[in-house]
Parts: C-alpha cells; sequence; structure tokens
C-alpha cells in the first residue's frame, strides 16, 4: 500500500499487520494493528513522523521509494514498534536528524544504538518550521513510557500523538468509521499500557486541551476526524468512577472453585450486581483488562496447587497490581484440598491496589451448605458497599 494523502503535504504512511495477535509477548489482538508514521511536506524541509515496527520494515521503506529527501524524523516514544526502523531509514537519508526529547535520545541510543550525533533535542513546546508548515513538541510523559511526546502541526491542525489516543485496529480504511468498534479496541490498548498511568494521563489531557485539534492521527489504528469522541473516552477512562461491577478471575482443578464463583455470580446478580467471569486458563487477557478498569470490586477465584495458589490466578493478581484498577473492594472466594496459604500470597501480591479487603470464602474440597451461604453473605456485602458508594 502506498503513502495516503489526509491534507496538501500531509501524508498517512505505515504498515496495517493484519496478522498480529500478541503484543509485547502479552496483550491478545484480536484484530491486528497498524504502525502509523506520518510525512509532512514543508516548502524547505520534510520530517517524517515516526517508523513502523521492524517486521515491516519493507513496506515503510518502499512507501519513501519517492521521497528524495528526509530533513527530520521525529520520534515520539522509543518503544521499537514506532521507533525500530529509525535506523534503516537514518541510512537512506543520512543527513536526517532524529527529534526527540532529551530521555527519548537516551532511550533510543540504548535500545537501537543510534550515533548519538544523530540527534535533535527539543524542549517542551518548541516549534520546528518546515516552510508553511510547523511542528509544534507536547511533552505529555507517561503515555505510556515517561519519554514520549506529541507533535500538533498547527496549520493544519493535526495531532500526531503516537500511543496517545491509539487503538489495535487492521483495517483499510484510514479514518474511523464504526466508533463502536474503535470504541472496544481503543479501551483493550488503554486498559492494557495506559490504565496504570491515569493521574499523568489526566494532565496531559488537560495540556492538550489548549489546542485548536481537528484531527487525531495515532500511530496505531485509525484516524480520528471527530477527536472529541477518543478525548471523552479517555476522560471517562481516567477519571469516571468505577462501575457497579464484580470482576471475577478465577481458575478451577476439578470444579469446587468454579462451583463457589458461579454461585457467588449469581447471588451478586440477584443483588442488582453486575459480575465478569474469566476462566484463568482460557480467558483473553484484553477482557479481563478491560473488566479492571471498570469494577468495583475484584474478586479472586483460586483453588491451591503445591501448597499455594494456583500459578495463573497469581498471574491474575500480579497483573491487576500492574495495571492498578479502580476497584475499591477485593476478595478472595476459592477451595483447597489439604491446606496452603492462597490467601497470605495473593494479598501480598497487590501492594498498590488501595482497596478494603472483605472477608475471603474458602472450604475444604466441595462446597458444602455453610460454605454458599458465606458466599450470599460476600455478595450481600458487597451490593451493600457498591450502593453506599453510589456506583453505577
Ligand atoms: Fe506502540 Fe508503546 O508502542
Amino acid at each position: 500500500m502506498d503513502k495516503r494523502k489526509m491534507r496538501d503535504g500531509v501524508y498517512w504512511l505505515g504498515a496495517i499487520d493484519w496478522k498480529r495477535r500478541l503484543f509485547d509477548s502479552l496483550i491478545p489482538l484480536p484484530d491486528g494493528t497498524s504502525y502509523n508514521a506520518y510525512l509532512v511536506e514543508g516548502t524547505e524541509k520534510v520530517a517524517l513522523l515516526d517508523t513502523v515496527d521492524p517486521s515491516m520494515a519493507a513496506t515503510l521503506l518502499a512507501q519513501l521509494a519517492g521521497i528524495s529527501k528526509i530533513d527530520y524524523l521525529i520520534s515520539h516514544h522509543a518503544e521499537q514498534d514506532h521507533s525500530g526502523c529509525l535506523g534503516p531509514v537514518l541510512e537512506k537519508y543520512p543527513e536526517a536528524k532524529v527529534v526527540s526529547t532529551p530521555r527519548a535520545k537516551d532511550m533510543l541510543i540504548d535500545l537501537l544504538h543510534l550515533p548519538e550525533d544523530a540527534f535533535l533535542t527539543v524542549v517542551d513546546g518548541e516549534r520546528l518550521p518546515l516552510g508553511g508548515k510547523t511542528l509544534h513538541f507536547v511533552y505529555t510523559p507517561w503515555v505510556h513510557w515517561p519519554e514520549t511526546m506529541v507533535t500538533y502541526l498547527e496549520e493544519d491542525r493535526i495531532l500526531f500523538s503516537c500511543d496517545f489516543f491509539g487503538s489495535h485496529i487492521a483495517t483499510s480504511d484510514l479514518y474511523v468509521g464504526d466508533e463502536g468498534r474503535v470504541a472496544e479496541a481503543a479501551k483493550r490498548y488503554f486498559a492494557e499500557i495506559m490504565a496504570p498511568f491515569r493521574p499523568q494521563i489526566e494532565k496531559n489531557l488537560d495540556k492538550l486541551a489548549a489546542y485548536d485539534i481537528g484531527i487525531i492521527a495515532p500511530s496505531h489504528g485509525q484516524v480520528y476526524d471527530r477527536p472529541s469522541f477518543i478525548v471523552d473516552l479517555y476522560r471517562e477512562w481516567v477519571s469516571g468512577p468505577p462501575k457497579n461491577l464484580v470482576a471475577i478471575p478465577y481458575v478451577s482443578m476439578h470444579g469446587s472453585t468454579e462451583k463457589m464463583v458461579e454461585h457467588l455470580a449469581a447471588a451478586l446478580v440477584d443483588s442488582g450486581v453486575r459480575v465478569e467471569l474469566f476462566d484463568l486458563p482460557v480467558t483473553d487477557t484484553g477482557k479481563l483488562a478491560m473488566a479492571l478498569l471498570d469494577a468495583g470490586t475484584l474478586v479472586v477465584g483460586v483453588c491451591t496447587v503445591l501448597g499455594g495458589p494456583h500459578p495463573l490466578a497469581a498471574y491474575a493478581a500480579f497483573l491487576a497490581n500492574a495495571l492498578r484498577p479502580k476497584a475499591r473492594f477485593l476478595s478472595i472466594v476459592g477451595s483447597y484440598s489439604w491446606g496452603g496459604r492462597a490467601v497470605e500470597t495473593l494479598t501480598g501480591m497487590i501492594p498498590n491496589l488501595k482497596v478494603e479487603i472483605l472477608e475471603p470464602v474458602l472450604c475444604k474440597g466441595l462446597p458444602r451448605e455453610a460454605d454458599l451461604q458465606a458466599l450470599d453473605e460476600l455478595a450481600a456485602t458487597i451490593a451493600q458497599k457498591h450502593r453506599e458508594q453510589e456506583l453505577d
């Protein structure tokens, strides 16, 4: 696919990765992804904004075949899915300067071994005139690494946001058409890489509110020609309250823990609380991350194995701790055969969660009537807590 014109002198370049199904060896990508780069041609200078994943270098280099010179390589973010082709592009255009934040420069030298003299660092708010096109750099740290910045193209009111506002979708449509589909993909993306940095992202949203933005052009997924659509979603995700929802990731070896989880879930629904269950051995981590972004309460269902929590429950606890969900309450339910320290181990793994721990419900073997009654009481407690906090 050749480059695509967005405005006079402004082009989308990049690669659509229809096949990719996993990112960071962690994040499922059910719809693939794209690596978007952009070309801005002024009357005097030419800039390429970001590159593509190294696996798709040939696609980008083919799109650049007719471009005789590039003066600036804008690197918004050092992660290799955007920076990984800076080396090959520099080889093609050895006179080009890599424009980045000072912190990104250090990281790019570490990650890619780029030569130090290839860089031109910029300060927050600096402008770079290209001749009739002006790049205005805005530091936006922690979307989602510490070195990140975005570029506002003043004459065309386009914000090139790199990972900020991105979504993992492979599609031949340049602009967002189906907002529902993009909202789901962008939420999955936010939940998995942005969620831990909500306070910093809120500050960046406030900072960008001062700019008159007509288009947001991220480096993954489609371009937003209605920016308020994604900005409003980000506002909700960073600062909206948790919902009247219980996320229940669980793992069960012989069915006892699953029986408890299903009993708890039914009791919660009967009490007016929504639930989402995640059978960890087959769960889509992206779905779980999205539920963790919304849930008012997290309940981990765990069986014991080898004297401790099943490793998949530990994985869920570790993931939740890393994602710093909005949940205000947490509990643990599950079954053991002869003993184990599942509760102590799991609660020790979530220091980042500012939650009230609700009394766990553990039973030996198959749950008995008293165990099921304890689950009913836990459901009633959660429903009451959610009502008190007015979670919708
Ligand atoms: Fe799309 Fe953080 O890289």
